[in-house]
């Protein structure tokens, strides 16, 4: 079975799973961090090197004060209590998003985690947290255009890999995979760059109840895809797509 290198996941659902049960919102947001916790060490046994999570995005501020300070928390006990068995197990920890937006101790956390594990291998946990694609993309282009300012490159000199290495993801490969919960099937300005040949595999379930098991699924379903990146397969006479 082919296994793909980088995966990635809209956690979704993690209200509605409250709901259904009749819980506030935080009691599903706390059962998704220990599902979050289950698919990081499946993805490791799996044998997948990169794991990509949407944790947070630009867009999340506009939700209530308090789910947006419980999501923070959140985050803040999983690198306080997680980072250390994280670090143990081999995993690499990298966030994308823009750090500048967020609190001074979350920022300094994130540091700190990424620092910890720069040097381990097992598998590269990428956490996209206060992440928006579209703003990835403006943050680049700036960065770039400020770089044509300077003189420190031309404009023909832009091309599909001098913009990734510009984007949060840089040298980070493209995700295979794209899993989202919930039953929703749409990327909400995820990796809109990244994902131009990704596989998507929709998954009915909320995301706390996510696991092992539905992990292995969407790998079984992304190994009977035929992967073909616009041009046509070698073993068929297809048309391109
Ligand atoms: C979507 O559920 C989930 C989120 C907006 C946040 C994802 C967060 C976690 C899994 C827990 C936090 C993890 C870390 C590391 C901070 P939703 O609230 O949109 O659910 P709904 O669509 O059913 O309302």
């Amino acid at each position: 079975m082919t296994t793909p290198a980088h995966v990635a996941i809209i956690m979704d659902g993690n209200g509605r799973w409250a709901k259904a049960r009749g819980l506030p919102r935080l009691a599903g947001h706390r059962a998704g961090v220990e599902a979050l916790r289950k698919t990081v060490r499946a993805a490791g046994e799996l044998g997948i090197t990169w794991l990509t999570v949407y944790a947070f995005s630009s867009e999340n501020w506009s939700r209530p004060k308090t789910e947006i300070s419980d999501l923070m928390g959140l985050l803040k006990i999983f690198i306080r209590r997680d980072l250390a068995e994280l670090h143990h197990s081999g995993v690499k920890i990298r966030i994308i998003g823009d750090r500048d937006g967020l609190q001074p101790d979350i920022r300094a956390l994130l540091t700190e985690a990424e620092t910890l594990t720069r040097n381990n291998r097992a598998l590269t946990l990428v956490i996209a947290f206060n992440y928006g694609a579209r703003d990835e993309i403006v943050r680049a282009a700036r960065k770039l255009a400020e770089a044509i300012a300077k003189g420190e490159i031309t404009a023909d000199a832009i091309s599909s890999e001098t913009v990734g290495a510009h984007l949060d993801t840089a040298g980070i490969p493209d995700p295979d995979l794209v899993i989202r919960t919930s039953g929703e099937q749409r990327l909400s300005n995820f990796l809109l760059w990244q994902a131009a040949y990704s596989e998507f595999v929709f998954q009915p379930c909320f995301w706390p109840d996510f696991g092992r098991t539905e992990l292995e699924d969407a790998l079984q379903a992304f190994a009977a895809r035929e992967r073909r990146y616009g041009g046509v397969d070698a073993t068929k006479q297809g048309v391109a797509s």
